[in-house]
């Protein structure tokens, strides 16, 4: 059975005292939520070793939003995944699309830092989605299918055990607009046969995939009933204890 989760990323936001208090308010309600569901904070670098501190004991896991191409070495202002094992941090997002758009992320950079996050014991929650032109010009299959060819097919099946995916459909993040049920499950589905026909039934049915786009409590529920949609990446609503919470208790 393939673990549900619901993550939160938390972007650039909070000051450290913000994210400490949010990390805490996370970990305590988080008994509230069903046993199946994994809980992971994703947080600034500055605060991953005190929001890993705040939610220890807690079922929450620590997640970074992104890490270096590099293993270390002068690579000025950038984070590696020794760093961040080192401060008690157990996942990276990786490949989001803010990252594609605003500072030019490729596949190419994406395998890198997949294999160096792996290696050091880190899991990976990677994203692909298409913009709002590729949907409109009926490429979404397409453009998803490429990214995770380009990505995860150099990667073997037993490290997919280790990789969940998040599908993030561009037009739906901080917009409001959110993907309807349908639309997420057929890409959802999409993204389970690429990696059926690569890695084999049993790794596409054991891979987690969760949905990410303007995901909130009004809309979890439907969205959660999808087949193949194992939990959310959750941006604005992960800022509000009560809301990240309120979408994990969709299951
Ligand atoms: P959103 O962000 O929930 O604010 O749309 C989702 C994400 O980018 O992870």
């Amino acid at each position: 059975m393939r673990k549900k989760i619901v993550a939160g990323n938390w972007k650039m936001n909070t000051n450290l005292q913000e994210g400490i208090e949010l990390a805490k308010a996370v970990a305590a309600k988080s008994v509230e939520t069903p046993e199946n569901v994994g809980l992971i904070v994703a947080a600034p670098f500055t605060h991953l070793c005190a929001v890993a501190e705040a939610v220890k004991g807690s079922k929450v896991e620590v997640s970074a939003q992104n890490c270096a191409d590099h293993e270390k070495g002068a690579y000025t202002g950038e984070v590696s995944v020794g760093m961040l094992t080192s401060v008690g941090c157990q996942w990276t997002i990786l490949g989001h699309s803010e990252r594609r758009q605003y500072y030019g992320e490729t596949d190419e950079k994406l395998v890198e830092k997949v294999k160096l996050a792996l290696g050091a014991g880190l899991g990976v929650i990677l994203c692909v989605g298409e913009n709002l032109d590729e949907r409109e010009a009926g490429k979404h299959f397409e453009v998803v299918t490429s990214q995770i060819e380009n990505v995860l097919f150099q990667f073997t099946a037993e490290d997919m055990a280790k990789i969940v995916v998040a599908y993030e459909p561009v037009w739906a993040i901080g917009t409001g607009k959110t993907a309807t049920a349908e639309q997420a499950e057929e890409i959802h589905a999409c993204i389970r046969k690429v990696l059926a026909g690569k890695f084999g039934e049993t790794v596409a049915e054991d891979t987690t995939i969760l949905y990410g786009g303007s995901c909130k409590p009004s809309n979890a529920k439907e969205l959660f009933a999808q087949k193949d949609i194992d939990g959310g990446l959750i941006g604005g609503a992960a800022l509000k204890a009560d809301d990240f919470i309120a979408i994990a208790q969709s299951y």
